[in-house]
C-alpha cells in the first residue's frame, strides 16, 4: 500500500460553539453567496486561528474579541491541499469567547458533494436545479468556512435566501420568513436552532417539491418530499418513518429529539441516501414507490434504507463516532438496527434470513483478503475516509454486532445500548464506550471478546473433528486465521462464542462455548455416533466452519431432505464453498453439493446457490467448457423455475415474488429456451401495451432478452428507457443493457452511459453491467482504459469511481491481466481506490490460481456427470 498522504487535523486551541449561516444559492447560476458568524472559544491564546474551506472564495474575515475589540488577520492562507485556511494576526487573541465572521463564495458544482445542482425537469418541461447538500464525510467545508471533524459539534443556526417559489429546507424546522430587503422577489426564510451537532450532518435543500406527510405516534412530524406531482409515490416512505420513529423511541428508551423529521428524494445523489438530521436525503429509487412500477424487492430496500437512515438519528447523530477510525459504530450499527425495524414492521420479508445473503457472506467473501483491513481502521486524509464506507464497516461491523446480540441477549444488549446511548448523547464516543456500556449491562467481557474482533483483520476458519466417547460425543474445535489463498503463517486468534446443533433438534444450540485460545474439546453428552453435529446453528458467529470428513458426510443428507434450516442449509453450503475458493476441497465438491438443491423451495437459500453459481460463472467464462456450466445451471433451476412459473399466484408470499424473479432470470440468462422465448414473448407484448409486465418481471425479462439482442431489440429497450418517467424503471432498464453479448452493442452501451441520457450517479452502474459478462468484460476495462480521467474528474474521486474500479477488475483471472491493472493503477494514482485496487489485484490473481488448479476437473466433471 502506498504511504498515507500529509494531512492535518485541526489544533485544539480554537473551537466553535455555535455557527449562524447565513446562504443564497443561485439556481439559474449555479452560485451561491454565504455569510457567517461564529462563536469561538479560545482554550489557548493564540495569533493564529485553523479552520476547513474547499472550493470557497472567502471576504470580509474579522474577529470580534469579548473586549469589543476588532481585530482583522495580517494574513489569510487557503491551502488547498490541506483544505485548510490560516488566518494570521499580530496581536495574540486571549483565552475566552471570540465572534468569527466572514463572508464567501463558491459555485453549485456538478460532483454531487458540498452544495450541488441537481438537474430536474418542471412541469412546464423546463429544464431547473435545485440546490442539495452532501457532506459526509468531509464536505461541508465546500460550503462552508467550518471546523469540520465530527467530535467539534455545535449549534447551527441556518438562513436560507431563495426565490419564493421554491421550497426551503434545512436540518430544523423553518421560524420565520420575510421578504429580502435587498431583493424583493427572494424570501429569508430562518430555521430553528439546532441541537449540538456535528458538520456532516448539516444539511440544506432547495428547489420544488410536493410532500405528503403525517405525525408519529409520538408526535413528530414527519413528511416525505416528492418531485412536484408525484406525492403519491411518497406515501410508503411514510407510513415506514412514521412507524419507525416510535419503534426507536421505545427501543433506544431516547425520544427523537427533533420536531421535525423530513425525508427528500434527491434527482442527483451519489449514495444511497445520507441521514442529516431532520432532513435525511436519498436516491429517488431509495425513497419512492410506485405501486404499478416498484417491485417487490426494492420495497424492501426502500424499508431497510429509511430504517437505516433514521437509525442513525440515534445512533451516528445524537451520539456520534470521535473520528472516522470509528465509522462502523455508525455504519455497522445502523445497518443491524435496519433489519431489526424491517422485522418490527413486515415480518413476512423475513429479513434476518436474508441478513446472512446480503450482508453477512458479502463480509466474509472482502474479508478473506490479504488486503482486507480493520474494522478499527487509522484514517486521515479524505480520501482515506471515503474509501471506509465499504463492506468491512457495514457488513462485517454489522455481522459482529449481530453476533454479540446472540451472545449477550437481547435483554442485555438494549440495556446495554440505551446506558451507551443515555450517556454519550450529544457526545463523541469511541469503540471503547460501547464495549464498556454492555459489559455494564451483562457483566460479561464484551471488550476483550470484541476487539479481536474489529482491530484485527480476518476472521477465523474453526476446525472441527469428532470422536466418540461411550454416549457422548467429543469435539475438537481448532481456529486460524481464514485467508482466501488458503495459507497459514498469521498468528492472529479470535475470542469466538460458539454454538453447537444437533439432529435431535437441529434449530437450537445445545451447548456453548467460548473458544479463546487455540484450540479446546467439547464434550456433548448423549449423542450417538451416527447423528449429525453442527456448528454455528443460525450462521451467526462470524467465521467458517471445517468439517472433517466424516462430519461433513453426514451433514449433506441432511441439506437435502431439509432437516437442518434453512440458514444452516445455506451456511454449510456456503462455508464448503469458500473451502473450495481457498483450495482446501475441489470444485467438483460443490457442484455435486449443489445438485442436493434441485428442490430447494427457500428464496434465501436460492439467493446463496446464485451467489456462488454467479462467482463460478465468472470463473468458467474464461473457459471453452462455459456452455457445459450453462446447461448445468439450467437443469439446477429447472425444477424451481417450473414449480413457480410466470404468474403470481393470489395472496403469495412476498419471498415468493422474489424467488420468481431470482430464477426465471437465471433460467433466462443461462438460456433456458423455453423462458427466453417467454420472456421476448412477454417484452413485445409489453412495449405494444398489450400487456403490462409486472414490476417483479421487468429486470429478469429485461436481461434474458438483451442478452440475446440485436440491434432492434436494444433500439428497443433505449425507447423504453427514454419513455420511463420513474428512476427505478431508467435503473432497471439502463443496467440490464450490459447482459448483450454483441460486440457492437456493447459499444453502445458504453456510449450511452457517459451520455447525457445518464445521470453522472448511474454511470457508473451501466458500465458495471456491461462488465459481467465474458465480452463485456474485456471491453470495459478497455474503456475505462480510455476515459478514466475523464470518469475521475466527473466524480472527483470518491465512492463510486471505487465501485466501479473494482467491478471491471476483479473478475479477470490470469496473471497477465493483474500485471496489466497493477501498471495501470501504479502509473495512474486514483486517491482513496488505493485498497480498493490492491482487493482487484488480489482477486485476480485468486481467480488464477483457482483456475489452474480445478478447471480440468470440473470440466471432466461437468462433461460427463
Ligand atoms: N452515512 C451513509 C451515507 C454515506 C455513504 C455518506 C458513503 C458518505 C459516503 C448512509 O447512512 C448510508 O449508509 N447509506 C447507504 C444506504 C444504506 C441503507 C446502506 C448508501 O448510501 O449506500
Ligand atoms: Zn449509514
Amino acid at each position: 500500500m502506498p504511504e498515507p498522504k500529509p494531512f492535518e487535523r485541526l489544533p485544539e486551541n480554537v473551537k466553535p460553539k455555535n455557527y449562524i449561516i447565513t446562504l443564497q444559492p443561485n439556481l439559474v447560476k449555479c452560485v451561491f453567496h454565504g455569510s457567517e458568524e461564529i462563536d469561538l472559544e479560545i482554550k489557548e491564546a493564540t495569533k493564529q486561528i485553523k479552520f476547513n474551506a474547499l472550493d470557497l472564495t472567502l471576504r470580509d474575515i474579522k474577529v470580534a474579541l469579548s473586549s469589543g475589540e476588532i481585530l482583522l488577520p495580517a494574513t489569510t492562507d487557503i491551502t488547498a491541499s490541506t483544505e485548510m485556511v490560516t488566518l494570521t494576526f499580530n496581536e495574540t487573541l486571549p483565552i475566552g469567547t471570540a465572534k468569527l465572521s466572514l463572508a464567501f463564495d463558491g459555485e453549485l458544482n456538478d460532483k454531487m458533494k458540498g452544495m450541488y445542482r441537481s438537474k430536474y425537469t418542471s412541469e412546464s418541461g423546463e429544464e431547473r436545479y435545485s440546490a442539495v447538500t452532501q457532506f459526509e464525510a468531509t464536505d461541508a467545508r465546500r460550503c462552508f468556512p467550518c471546523w469540520d471533524e465530527p467530535a467539534l459539534k455545535a449549534t447551527f443556526n441556518i438562513t436560507l435566501v431563495v426565490p419564493s417559489d421554491r421550497v426551503p429546507l434545512s436540518n430544523m424546522p423553518e421560524i420565520s420568513r420575510a421578504p429580502s430587503e435587498a431583493d424583493p422577489t427572494l424570501q429569508v426564510v430562518k430555521f430553528a436552532t439546532s441541537p449540538l451537532m456535528s458538520t456532516y450532518l448539516v444539511a440544506v435543500v432547495v428547489g420544488e417539491y410536493d410532500y405528503v406527510e403525517d405525525t408519529s405516534s409520538d408526535g413528530i412530524k414527519v413528511r416525505v418530499y416528492t418531485p412536484v406531482g408525484k406525492k403519491e409515490q411518497g406515501k410508503f416512505a411514510l407510513e415506514v418513518a412514521t412507524k419507525v420513529l416510535p419503534y426507536y423511541k421505545e427501543y433506544f428508551k431516547i425520544a427523537y429529539p427533533l420536531p421535525k423529521m423530513d425525508l427528500i428524494a434527491i434527482a442527483d445523489f451519489s449514495v444511497g441516501a445520507m441521514e442529516n438530521w431532520g432532513l435525511v436525503t436519498y436516491r429517488e429509487t431509495c425513497l419512492l414507490v410506485d405501486p404499478h412500477n416498484t417491485s417487490a424487492s426494492q420495497r424492501q430496500w426502500i424499508a431497510l434504507v429509511v430504517g437505516h437512515e433514521l437509525a442513525h438519528q440515534w445512533f451516528g447523530n445524537l451520539v456520534t463516532m470521535e473520528w472516522w477510525t470509528h465509522l462502523w459504530l455508525n455504519e455497522g450499527y445502523a445497518t443491524f438496527v435496519e433489519f431489526l425495524c424491517v422485522d418490527h414492521l413486515f415480518p413476512e420479508y423475513d429479513i434476518w434470513t436474508q441478513f446472512v445473503t446480503n450482508t453477512y457472506i458479502r463480509a466474509l467473501e472482502l474479508d478473506c483478503l490479504k488486503n482486507s483491513h480493520p474494522i478499527e481502521v487509522p484514517v486521515g486524509h479524505p480520501s482515506e475516509v471515503d474509501e471506509i464506507f465499504d463492506d468491512i464497516s457495514y457488513s462485517k461491523g454489522a455481522s459482529v454486532i449481530r453476533m454479540l446480540h446472540s451472545y449477550l441477549g437481547d435483554k442485555d444488549f438494549r440495556t446495554g445500548m440505551n446506558i451507551y446511548l443515555t450517556r454519550h448523547q450529544y457526545g463523541n464516543t469511541h469503540t471503547e464506550d460501547l464495549w464498556t456500556a454492555l459489559s455494564e449491562a451483562s457483566s460479561k467481557p464484551v471488550a476483550e471478546v470484541m476487539s479481536t474482533w474489529t482491530k484485527q483483520t480476518g476472521f477465523p476458519m474453526i476446525s472441527v473433528t469428532s470422536h466418540q466417547d461411550g454416549n457422548n460425543r467429543v469435539l475438537t474445535l481448532t481456529q486460524q486465521r481464514f485467508l482466501a489463498d488458503g495459507s497459514i503463517g498469521d498468528t492472529s486468534q479470535w475470542m469466538v462464542p460458539i454454538s453447537i446443533s444437533t439432529e435431535k433438534n437441529p434449530s437450537q444450540s445445545i451447548q456453548e462455548v467460548l473458544l479463546d485460545g487455540k484450540s479446546t474439546q467439547v464434550v456433548l453428552e448423549g449423542i450417538p455416533e451416527d447423528s449429525w453435529v453442527k456448528l454455528n446453528p443460525g450462521t451467526v458467529g462470524y467465521y467458517r466452519t471445517q468439517y472433517s470428513v466424516e462430519m461433513m458426510t453426514q451433514l449433506i443428507p441432511a441439506i437435502a431432505s431439509k432437516c437442518l434450516p434453512p440458514l444452516d442449509r445455506l451456511g454449510v453450503f456456503d462455508d464448503l464453498f469458500s473451502m473450495v475458493q481457498a483450495g482446501h476441497t475441489n470444485t467438483v465438491e460443490i457442484l455435486k453439493l449443489l445438485r442436493a438443491f434441485e428442490d430447494e423451495i427457500d428464496y434465501t437459500v436460492w439467493s446463496a446457490v446464485h451467489n456462488c453459481v454467479a462467482r463460478l460463472n465468472q470463473l468458467i467464462s474464461h473457459t471453452d467448457f462455459h456452455g457445459s456450466f450453462a446447461a448445468f445451471v439450467r437443469k439446477l433451476f429447472s425444477k424451481i423455475g417450473q414449480k413457480l412459473g410466470w404468474e403470481a399466484k393470489p395472496e403469495e408470499k412476498h419471498l415468493d415474488t422474489l424467488l420468481r424473479s431470482l430464477v426465471l432470470g437465471q433460467l433466462g440468462l443461462y438460456g433456458d429456451e423455453s423462458v427466453v422465448n417467454e420472456a421476448k414473448k412477454r417484452l413485445s407484448a409489453h412495449v405494444a401495451s398489450t400487456a403490462t409486465l409486472p414490476a417483479d418481471l421487468r429486470s429478469p425479462v429485461y436481461k434474458t432478452v438483451v442478452s440475446q439482442a440485436d440491434e432492434k431489440t436494444y433500439d428497443q429497450m433505449l425507447k423504453l428507457y427514454r419513455e420511463a418517467d420513474l428512476h427505478e424503471e431508467k435503473d432497471r432498464i439502463s443496467r440490464s443493457l450490459g447482459a448483450t453479448r454483441d460486440p457492437n452493442l456493447i459499444q453502445r452501451v458504453l456510449q450511452f452511459a457517459m451520455s447525457s441520457e445518464v445521470r453522472n450517479q448511474d454511470t457508473v452502474f451501466v458500465i458495471i453491467s456491461v462488465a459481467m459478462t465474458a465480452p463485456g468484460r474485456s471491453a470495459a476495462w478497455a474503456f475505462f482504459k480510455k476515459h478514466h480521467q475523464e470518469l475521475v474528474d466527473r466524480y472527483e474521486g470518491g465512492y463510486l469511481v471505487t465501485r466501479l474500479i473494482k467491478y471491471i477488475t476483479e473478475n479477470f483471472a490470469t496473471e497477465e491481466m493483474a500485471a496489466e491493472v497493477e501498471t495501470f493503477f501504479r502509473d495512474r494514482q486514483i486517491p482513496g481506490t488505493e485498497r480498493t485496487v490492491q482487493q482487484s489485484l488480489e482477486t485476480i490473481r485468486l481467480n488464477s490460481a483457482w483456475l489452474q488448479r480445478d478447471q480440468d476437473a470440473i470440466k471432466k466433471y461437468l462433461l460427463e456427470g
